[in-house]
């Protein structure tokens, strides 16, 4: 992994750091005689960054020590997902009660400082899963994902305590809006497809991860022990098409393997997933690049890509939609 700061991502300072892990004791009441023993830094995340922290309590009743995480949010981040943030406390903790039969970080405690939430949970052992196939240590990727999406799909439970969607066409009409909004033709041509495919009306939704890329996918190397779930920011009560969209991408070869998307869907149902359409994957796919699009136009500083490219990647999508019967 590279570990390199990210322009326009101010990390915390040391004394921030060790700030927060004197108050995180406080609270969550390791006492006095706790010892750091060793903060190294992890790995940097879209909004935070992760350091390594290696504990002692002693006397250690509530089984402390070990090797936990801590999660800080870079300064220009931490009021923006302030609020994902407290939800994703929420999902850790809720998980924690139904005991899933995937791996997820325990949550040790979590404090606000200003605007920051910084986490604290126990370290995962894994490493992240890579989705290309070939490159994948555990088998197929599609199959890998398809499994552990299945089991966050039945927790659904979990996900009616969250913040979300109580159907998946709420959620379908509530993403295609901002279709619409863009200013550009494709752009409303994809609105029109869409809301002649949203997903049937009533039916529920569950609990998504809300994230489901390699990278938060820690597997053992040689398969072990079972996946791990982390990052569970965007953990929200939604459409389990959406999941999936987030991780084809919009991809032409999702995995870079032919029928990617079928393969993924296929293996997903076959785990008993929930019934999702292959075009309802579509569907969001549409909505990512219209989001893409509308963030490259608004954020011309810290530009990440050319609008024209999700632009131009909506239209072949829409093309081939055109070619494809769906129902
Ligand atoms: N509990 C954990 N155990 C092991 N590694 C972790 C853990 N939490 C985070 N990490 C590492 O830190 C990185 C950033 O954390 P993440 O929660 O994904 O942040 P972000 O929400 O900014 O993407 C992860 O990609 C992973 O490498
Ligand atoms: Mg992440």
């Amino acid at each position: 992994m590279v570990l390199r700061p990210i322009p326009h991502h101010t990390m915390p300072t040391r004394k921030e750091i060790e700030r927060a892990l004197k108050m995180i004791a406080q609270k969550s009441g390791f006492g006095s005689h706790v010892h750091i023993e060793h903060v190294q830094l992890l790995g940097h995340g879209m909004h935070r960054v992760a350091f390594r922290v290696d504990l002692k309590v002693q006397p250690d009743p509530g089984h402390l020590s070990g090797q936990h995480v801590i999660l800080y949010p870079y300064m220009e981040e931490a009021k923006a997902i302030q609020q994902r943030l407290r939800q994703e406390a929420k999902a850790l903790s809720l998980l924690a009660q139904v005991n899933p039969i995937f791996r997820f970080p325990k949550l040790i405690d979590w404090v606000e400082i200003g605007d920051s939430v910084v986490m604290y949970e126990r370290f995962v052992e894994g490493v992240p899963l890579d989705l290309r196939v070939g490159r994948c240590l555990v088998g197929h990727p599609w199959e890998v994902v398809g499994e552990i999406a299945a089991r966050v799909h039945d927790l659904k439970d979990v996900g009616q305590k969250l913040n979300g969607f109580k159907t998946r066409r709420e959620q379908a009409l509530h993403d295609i809006e901002v279709l619409k909004t863009l200013g550009e033709s494709t752009f409303m041509r994809a609105y029109d497809w869409c809301v002649e495919h949203l997903p049937e009306a009533g039916s529920p939704t569950t609990l998504l991860h809300g994230d489901l890329s390699g990278q938060n996918i820690l597997v053992h190397p040689e398969g072990l022990i079972a996946p791990a779930l982390i990052d569970w920011t965007f953990a929200v009560q939604g459409d389990p098409a959406h999941e999936m969209a987030i991780v084809t991408q919009g991809e032409r070869r999702p995995f870079g393997v032919d029928h990617g998307h079928e393969r993924l869907l296929e293996a997903y149902l076959d785990a008993g997933g929930m019934s999702i359409e292959l075009h309802e994957i579509y569907l969001y796919e549409l909505c990512l690049f219209g989001r893409r699009f509308q963030a490259a136009k608004n954020n011309k500083i810290r530009r990440t890509e050319d609008p024209n490219e999700p632009l131009r990647l909506a239209y072949n999508l829409l093309m081939k939609l055109g070619k494809k019967r769906f129902k």
